[in-house]
């Protein structure tokens, strides 16, 4: 049980100061890597996307060059385009520029500042094309804004193989409200990382230069800036193993050595070796991937992979009734 700490300071009643206590206060314990991107976070993902050894958004944004015109083709014309997660990059662009008289662009992202990024990036490439924003955790139910013209279908976007940091049943939840979200006519556009070998997935999330690793650590210094936390970033590593039985990356913060943390207020006991599990990335086979979008009443009617079947982008729809 962590105690009330002498160091004491404001608690900023929030989400993430709730789900730091509680994340924290639990054994073992483990933090939501949603919170890894504020600004230095997004900075630091951007870097991690240039290392060599991330091969995801390199191997994406080649098959979005080889196949978006077959892919907009296969959303056809009027298209609702709804983005999951901080939008309007190189991919969703190349999108939006293949698709047939779209209705229209509806990015759906928790942070202000990326949000309006995003349409900003939109509205210098395609200036005639209507978007409307949606700030909001794209975990949660919202509403979807109205477009000026009525749009033939929703498609939702969903790249960067963001979906395999949810397990399982998280996974199959959003893919539910996707579901529900896009109705009969709708549609789904997902990038999901495929199973691999073990030294492969491992050098991605260890990279030489150590991006990753002072991404995940932004996450001490961030709870430091915001939260009052005391961290020693010094005093903690980076560790990504691969857990080839649940088919993921498992990302954990590890205590170097035996010490006591004060965050906002509260006092955490770290033992020598300690790991706080901080993310997950899944890795995906075809077949695993359309047993589970099955249980969310959704069928994988395309997919587009690179010829070492590396990463896969899937086209799902609604399971005919
Ligand atoms: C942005 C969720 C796709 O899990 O591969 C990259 C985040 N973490 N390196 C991933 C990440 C460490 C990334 N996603």
């Amino acid at each position: 049980m962590p105690n009330r700490c002498v160091c004491n300071a404001a608690v900023p009643d929030d989400e993430f100061a709730r789900d730091v206590a509680s994340g924290l206060a639990r054994a073992p314990k483990r933090l939501p890597s949603k919170y890894f991107y504020d600004a230095e976070g997004s900075r630091l993902f951007e870097r991690i996307c240039e290392q060599p050894e991330y091969y995801l958004t390199r191997v994406e944004l080649a098959l979005m060059q080889t196949h978006v015109a077959d892919i907009a083709a296969q959303l056809g014309p009027g298209v609702r385009l709804v983005e999951y997660g901080s939008g309007a990059g190189i991919k969703t662009r190349l999108l939006l520029g293949q698709l047939k008289a779209p209705a229209g662009y509806v990015p759906v992202e928790i942070s202000a500042l990326a949000l309006q990024a995003s349409v900003a990036a939109i509205a210098a490439e395609l200036p005639q094309l209507p978007v409307r924003p949606v700030c909001a955790d794209f975990t949660r139910a919202h509403v979807l804004p109205d477009l000026p013209v009525i749009s033939a279908r929703t498609v939702i976007y969903f790249p960067g193989s963001t979906l395999g940091n949810f397990d399982s049943d998280a996974a199959l939840r959003l893919l539910r409200q996707m579901r529900a979200e896009m109705g009969a006519a709708g549609a789904a556009v997902i990038g999901i990382d495929l199973e691999k070998d073990r030294a492969t997935l491992e050098a991605a999330y260890n990279d030489a230069a150590g991006v990753t690793a002072a991404f995940t650590l932004n996450l001490l210094t961030r709870i430091n800036r915001e939260l009052d936390g005391n961290f020693d970033c010094a005093g903690f590593a980076h560790r990504a193993h691969y857990n080839a039985i649940a088919a993921r990356i498992e990302t954990a913060i590890v205590s170097r050595r035996d010490q006591a943390v004060c965050v906002a207020g509260r006092r955490y006991h770290f033992a020598a070796g300690e790991a706080m599990a901080v993310e997950i990335s899944s890795k995906y086979r075809l077949d695993g991937f359309e047993r589970l979008a099955a249980r969310a009443g959704l069928v994988v009617s395309r997919h587009w992979a690179d010829a070492a079947r590396s990463f896969a982008i899937v086209l799902l729809q609604p399971v005919r009734a």
